[in-house]
């Protein structure tokens, strides 16, 4: 069976962004082999600076992922610093980490670009990557397309490791969701924490109403047919009822009809959608120690997993063990 493993960064309330990208899609893929996601926690500690809010975005992942349909009795759930080997597998891959393909790293260079302050865990972000994924004996890795370059990197790492201390690790092979769309925010840039334009996957109603109203629309007249196709409010209904996006664009297409009307029904097939979800999650928040739970039965398993591999690793490369 082969081994499927993905993480998430809980650096900020789940968003449809979140749940289109890379939530759904885990989530389907959780049948086609043993599926092993965790929230990365560390990672995450490279841009959340309140502890507060690190421990709630934290908890409100594994909720969210719970409500979305992860099957927990099949899909391995955990919080990657409940293994704390990983820093130790960190440490045994950095030894053979060269400096230069660091620095090549896309999302270093932007992170600095955008005026971030750099620091070593920031530059150090894609050796912890690799080290999640080795432990693991990852067989498939579904991402993203931004963290192709990740992928290669653990690729590198891990041919480094195996030819200086022997056939320790198993190459993953990255699995790259091209195919989805990018999901517009209410500004039509990519929906995205970093530009303040997200939908919230369990916000309130009301919250949620005001921002679907607040999408930037042209200035067609009331009496003439709108544009849908590629815009955002189309964009967004298609991904949220794919089945009613054909009706969606007639109905925009009738005299009489405004942005207005459109943006009501696209709130209510977001509220459809989401709703049943929605009560999940809240029964989650309500019973934190189900989820605490489920994180605590993912980590026994997932460290069954890790324990042989890191003691590959650690007599390989020479430590006592
Ligand atoms: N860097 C990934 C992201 O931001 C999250 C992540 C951390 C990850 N470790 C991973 C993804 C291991 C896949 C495998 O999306």
């Amino acid at each position: 069976m082969k081994i499927i493993l993905s993480g998430i960064q809980p650096s900020g309330a789940l968003h449809l962004g979140n749940y289109f990208g890379a939530m759904q899609p885990a989530i389907e893929m959780q049948s086609q082999g043993q599926a092993i996601y965790f929230i990365a926690d560390y990672h995450a500690l490279t841009s959340v600076a309140q502890a507060a809010d690190l421990r709630r975005y934290t908890f409100d992942v594994a909720a969210g992922f719970l409500a979305c349909g992860l099957d927990p009795a099949r899909t391995i759930l955990f919080r990657q610093s409940d293994i704390p080997q990983v820093q130790e597998l960190t440490w045994l891959l950095s030894v053979v980490t060269p400096m230069g393909l660091l620095e090549r790293a896309h999302s270093y260079k932007d992170k600095i670009a955008q005026g971030v302050e750099p620091n070593h865990g920031l530059f150090a972000y894609p050796v912890l990557m690799a080290a999640d994924i080795l432990l693991y004996g990852s067989d498939l890795v579904p991402v993203g397309k931004d963290q192709k370059q990740h992928l290669e990197m653990t690729r590198d790492i891990a041919q480094k490791f195996n030819e200086r201390f022997g056939p320790v690790f198993k190459l993953p092979e990255p699995v790259i969701r091209e195919a989805t769309a990018v999901l517009p925010g209410i500004d039509g840039r990519k929906m995205s924490k970093s530009y303040g334009n997200t939908i919230p996957l369990f916000g309130e109603e009301n919250e949620i109403r005001k921002l679907i109203m607040s999408i930037k629309t042209d200035s067609t007249p009331i009496d003439q047919p709108k544009q849908i196709e590629g815009t955002v409010l189309g964009q967004l209904m298609q991904a949220v009822d794919p089945g009613e996006y054909e009706s969606f664009k007639t109905y925009g297409s009738a005299p009489g009809i405004g942005y207005g009307d459109l943006k009501k029904k696209l709130f209510a097939a977001i509220t459809a959608r989401f709703q049943p979800l929605q009560k999940k999650y809240c029964h989650y928040q309500a019973h934190p120690d189900e989820v605490e739970n489920i994180l605590w039965d993912g980590a026994k398993r997932a460290l069954s997993l890790a324990t042989p591999i890191i003691e590959k690793a650690r007599r390989a490369a020479g430590l006592a063990s």
